[in-house]
């Protein structure tokens, strides 16, 4: 059996959180997509740590980690990230897996990713710069490397030949910048990668299923960055949603149990592209400070607005969701007054779908508004302690997506959590 947590709008919905939280009760934390683009954070031992290829559950000692091979993966974060979980005592080599199938990122990929970036000027997607484009597209165009071919002796030649085909792009760009000294790091992170658990991940992960072991996929980025169903182009290069599980690691589809959509209590995003609810005001500038609305990978400050239920129900409908987090939701504390969109209005009609290129339309929200519960809920155990006026907005945004939020997230601690009852 296979359970599924995804993030539902833009991404940073607090997936490492939620995730870690979860893990103590599965047997296999596995991610199947995406790669260092992603940036999940968690507290361990009251120290933050921010995982960007690791699975979240890397902390559990009871847990198997696996990257799957939907993932692209990048060598040398892997092996910064692997010396931080290291120095907390975690045994890598007894639970941390890799698929033979997933397929590197080389320093030309983050090379191209730079240089495609710069070439679209102010219609950059604003990219994360970690090479996850140009790795995907090496991918479906039959040329990528992956894990397994590590392992070959011909690896080296097999770089050479896909570094000169990078080159001959770079040039076309007029990229000149000196990437010698990534290289370096590279060659030395791929030693360290050949030293870990090196997998065949479907047949790994099946043989766990047919043992009765519990799996936890957990996704990167959010339904909105999907490469099909987001807001395209100015979007990530892989299926966020829950259909990416089964390529993303060998699963049938049959196996999938639940799909836990995890969403802020509003709404944030990172980069370029349409969002409807973005606040340019001081409002905005409140959600910022107040739910330190900074990028865990870049640092850049995230875009904020009010919560998106137009597109929430769009995620829940591609994603079957079948359970909801909301989590932030301390940061709405001190607001007087909230809003939630629901519908948005082009050209004087109203609509309550997700139009095809939505950065084409001047798209205005309409908003339902709810007042703010005014209560420092953090220390909040049971859902008994929480505000009146905080339970009708959960209960709103029950009705209209039609699922229930079943946990709420109080706080980034791991404790702060509250179960709906
Ligand atoms: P992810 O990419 O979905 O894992 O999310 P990020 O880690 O990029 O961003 C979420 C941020 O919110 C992190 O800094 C978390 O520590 C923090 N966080 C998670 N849940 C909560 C919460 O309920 N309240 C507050 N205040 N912060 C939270
Ligand atoms: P997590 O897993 C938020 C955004 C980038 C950019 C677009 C494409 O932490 O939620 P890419 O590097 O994939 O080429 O960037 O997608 N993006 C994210 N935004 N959280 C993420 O991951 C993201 N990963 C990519 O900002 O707009
Ligand atoms: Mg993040």
């Amino acid at each position: 059996m296979v359970d599924v947590i995804l993030g539902l709008q833009w991404g940073d919905e607090g997936k490492g959180k939620i995730v870690d939280w979860f893990a103590k009760d599965y047997d296999v934390i596995a991610r199947f997509q995406g790669g260092p683009n992603a940036g999940h954070t968690l507290y361990v031992q009251n120290k933050k740590i921010v995982l960007h290829q690791i699975p979240s559950g890397v902390f559990h000692s009871n847990t198997t980690n696996l990257i799957g091979n939907g993932v692209v993966l990048d060598p040398v974060i892997l092996k910064k990230e692997c010396d931080t979980v290291q120095s907390f005592g975690v045994d890598l080599k007894k639970n941390l897996f890799i698929s033979e199938r997933t397929h590197l990122i080389l320093p030309t990929h983050r090379a191209l990713d730079k240089a495609a970036e710069i070439s679209k000027g102010n219609q950059k997607i604003g990219s994360t710069l970690k090479g996850i484009g140009p790795a995907y597209m090496d991918k479906t165009g039959r040329n990528g490397l992956r894990v397994g071919d590590l392992l070959d002796k011909n690896f080296t030649t097999s770089y050479i030949k896909l570094r000169l085909k990078h080159q001959k792009l770079l040039d076309n760009y007029s990229f000149t910048e000196d990437i010698s000294a990534w290289e370096e790091e590279f060659f030395e992170a791929i030693e360290f990668l050949r030293g870990l658990n090196i997998v065949n991940g479907e047949y790994f992960i099946n043989e766990k299923l047919k043992q009765g072991k519990k799996v936890l996929a957990e996704g990167a980025q959010g339904s909105m960055l999907d490469i099909d169903f987001g807001t395209f182009p100015f979007v990530t290069s892989s299926n966020t949603i829950s259909a990416a599980v089964c390529n993303g690691l060998g699963v049938a589809p049959q196996q999938i149990r639940d799909v836990i959509g995890i969403t802020k209590a509003y709404c944030t995003r990172v980069g370029s592209g349409p969002f409807p609810t973005e606040l340019h005001d001081e409002t905005g500038e409140e959600l910022r400070k107040t739910g330190n609305e900074f990028g865990a990978t870049t640092g850049r400050p995230r875009r904020c607005g009010w919560i998106d239920l137009v597109a929430l129900r769009y995620a829940c409908m591609i994603n079957g969701v079948t359970s909801l987090v909301m989590t932030k939701a301390d940061v709405l504390d001190n607001f007087t007054g909230l809003k939630l969109c629901v519908a948005y209005r082009i050209n004087g009609n109203e609509t309550t779908e997700i139009p095809f290129r939505m950065e084409k339309f001047n798209i205005e929200p309409v908003y339902k508004d709810f007042s703010g519960w005014n209560t420092n809920i953090s220390a909040a155990k049971g859902y008994k302690e929480l505000p009146v006026q905080m339970k009708s907005y959960i209960e709103f945004i029950n009705q209209y997506t039609g699922v229930e939020i079943d946990f709420i997230s109080n706080g980034p601690e791991r404790e702060q959590i509250v179960k709906v009852d």
